[in-house]
């Protein structure tokens, strides 16, 4: 059966344009707070399928929106392969102890044995599959080596990104390094994941921004690349969305062979289309926090729908939704979204 979403991705006509939030199943949904109490803390809840699908179907019943995403996080691969990590209440993700050396790196387990260690992933995806409609997409993700590396290196997330950033012009062979194994882990993670089930894949780079843009390609974009390339050589109807966020100085590099760039919110879409519109199909992106008023977040579709008027465009936010965002609102995004769009085919 055909799936709009998976047809937006590679360009095809649909009926209305897609749309689906980052971050969607999460703690701006009271059903979310119930489950999350249930399973004790948000690791119990990556780590149980049964309860990680509910989560994950929330968003289609109670927002209506076109496609699911695997309810997991980014950060399950550096636990896997042997950083021990924690959720601090208030203070966010938390590895007792980073890397600082070759020592540190090689003491950490890599390749197939860790993305075998991801199975509680690959047995919520498959119960997704059951129970998701055929007409719906699920989308499967991971976080970029680099957005994945600043945790391992910082031990928590960085407003500085110092000792990254000190690695990345004082030791870069140590940083490639770490880059080169979390990608051959990324690699078989999401093959894994396609095997169980997903139908597109997202790459998040949500730290792309802390790279100045000369720096930006062989630390990051590269290694993204070298993801893509690998599942397209195996898996060329899936799919890909790359998501660098903060990089408009960027737009003219960007290359490579994937189907979807996604645009944050720092990113006039209307430059994103001039960019790269003819070579890649745009998700996004509106500013998250239009989503507080109901005026805003019109005004910002309105104006998308009408700048992707001609297509290849899927609806999102800029960045992911914020816990305090009014369930209500979200809907009114959803619905208005697929409203506007509407078109004959
Ligand atoms: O999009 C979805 O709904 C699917 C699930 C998903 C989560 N995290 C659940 C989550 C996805 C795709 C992610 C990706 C993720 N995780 C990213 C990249 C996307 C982005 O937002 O930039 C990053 C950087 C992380 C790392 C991470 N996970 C941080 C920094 C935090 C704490 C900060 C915060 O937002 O509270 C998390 C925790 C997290 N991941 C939560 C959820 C629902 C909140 C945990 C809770 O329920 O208390």
């Amino acid at each position: 059966m055909n799936k709009i979403f998976v047809d937006a991705c590679l360009g095809k006509e649909t009926p209305y344009t897609p749309v689906w939030m980052m971050r969607q199943a999460g703690r701006y949904l009271p059903e979310y707070m119930a489950v999350r109490a249930e399973a004790g803390n948000f690791l119990n809840l990556c780590h149980n399928p049964e309860k990680a699908c509910e989560v994950t179907l929330q968003p289609m019943d109670i927002v209506g929106v076109d496609a699911a995403i695997l309810f997991s996080d980014i950060l399950v691969i550096p636990d896997e392969m042997g950083m021990d990590l924690s959720f601090v209440k208030g203070e966010g993700p938390k590895f007792s102890d980073p890397i600082s050396s070759q020592e540190d790196l090689d003491k950490l387990i890599g390749g197939k044995e860790a993305s075998d260690k991801l199975i509680y992933v690959y047995d919520t995806i498959k119960l997704i599959r059951e129970q998701l409609a055929d007409d719906k997409a699920l989308i499967g993700f991971a976080g970029s080596p680099w957005t994945l590396a600043t945790y391992m290196i910082e031990g928590q997330g960085t407003k500085t990104y110092n000792l990254c950033k000190k690695m990345m012009y004082s030791n870069p062979e140590l940083l490639h390094n770490i880059l080169a194994k979390v990608t051959e882990i990324v690699k078989l993670y999401m093959e894994r994941q396609i095997e169980s089930g997903i139908d597109v894949v997202q790459i998040f780079d949500s730290w792309a921004t802390a790279i100045e843009p000369s720096k930006y390609d062989e630390f990051s974009w590269k290694y993204m690349i070298e993801i893509s390339d690998y599942l397209k050589s195996k898996y060329p109807n899936i799919p890909i969305i790359l998501f660098p966020k903060g990089v408009p100085a960027f737009l003219d590099k960007v290359y490579g062979n994937f189907d979807v760039f996604g645009v944050d919110w720092s990113t006039p879409m209307e430059l994103a289309k001039e960019k790269l519109g003819d070579k890649y199909v745009l998700q996004g992106n509106m500013e998250p926090c239009r989503l507080y008023s109901k005026e805003a977040t019109k005004e910002c579709v309105e104006s998308l729908a009408n700048t992707m008027k001609d297509g290849r465009h899927i609806f999102n936010l800029g960045h992911g939704i914020l816990p305090d965002v009014p369930v209500e609102n979200a809907k009114y995004f959803v619905k208005l979204c697929q409203e506007v769009s509407k078109r004959e085919v």
